[in-house]
């Protein structure tokens, strides 16, 4: 059994240390060990962090074994994303080891139901065009709207396909 939180402030150590544990896997052969460092530090430094949920209203869950309290993933999510009726997945991330049990699906199932509560309509994220996870997302019934090149500073491009899932009220 999962148990699924939204995550306070003082749970933020636990996304990074997660995010740390897991980047190197998921990208090890799409990047190179200088950009997952350099992504790390812009997108999970105790400062970015705080930024996401104080100033950009991202959402964190954190999914959790029930009986142990041990974390197993995250999602983060942003509501009405730019003013258009869209929950923005920005996040999602599981611990090698709590990969391919289900957790993430529930994730995404959590945030359709708190998108469909606010009215939203649609799902979309972002996804790295040579990571696995299109896969996933697939099998969660996203599909690909666009693509896009993101410059990300110091030389370093993100090569991101643009999915999304329509929403049933
Ligand atoms: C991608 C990720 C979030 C998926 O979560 P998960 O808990 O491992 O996936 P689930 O076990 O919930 O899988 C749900 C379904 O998707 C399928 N699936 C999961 N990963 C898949 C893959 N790489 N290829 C094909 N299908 C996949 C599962 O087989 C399952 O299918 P089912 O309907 O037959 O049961 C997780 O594997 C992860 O954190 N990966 C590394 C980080 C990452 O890439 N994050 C996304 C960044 S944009």
């Amino acid at each position: 059994m999962i148990t699924i939180t939204k995550a306070a402030e003082q749970d933020l150590p636990i996304i990074r240390d997660i995010a740390y544990q897991t980047w190197p896997t998921t990208f090890g052969e799409i990047l190179s060990p200088a950009q997952i460092s350099y992504m790390l530090e812009m997108m999970y430094s105790p400062e970015a962090l705080r930024t996401q949920v104080i100033e950009k209203k991202h959402v964190f869950l954190i999914a959790q074994d029930t009986d142990s309290n041990e974390p197993l993933g995250y999602v983060s999510y942003e509501l009405t994303y730019k003013g258009q009726p869209l929950t923005k997945i920005h996040k999602i991330y599981m611990l090698p080891a709590s990969q391919g049990k289900g957790v993430g699906r529930s994730l995404i199932n959590q945030v359709a139901t708190i998108a469909v509560q606010h009215k939203n309509t649609r799902l979309g994220l972002n996804v790295n065009r040579y990571n696995k996870a299109v896969q996933f997302y697939e099998r969660m019934g996203f599909s690909v709207v666009d693509h896009e090149d993101i410059d990300i500073g110091d030389g370093y491009l993100m090569e991101d396909f643009v999915m999304e899932k329509p929403l049933i009220a």
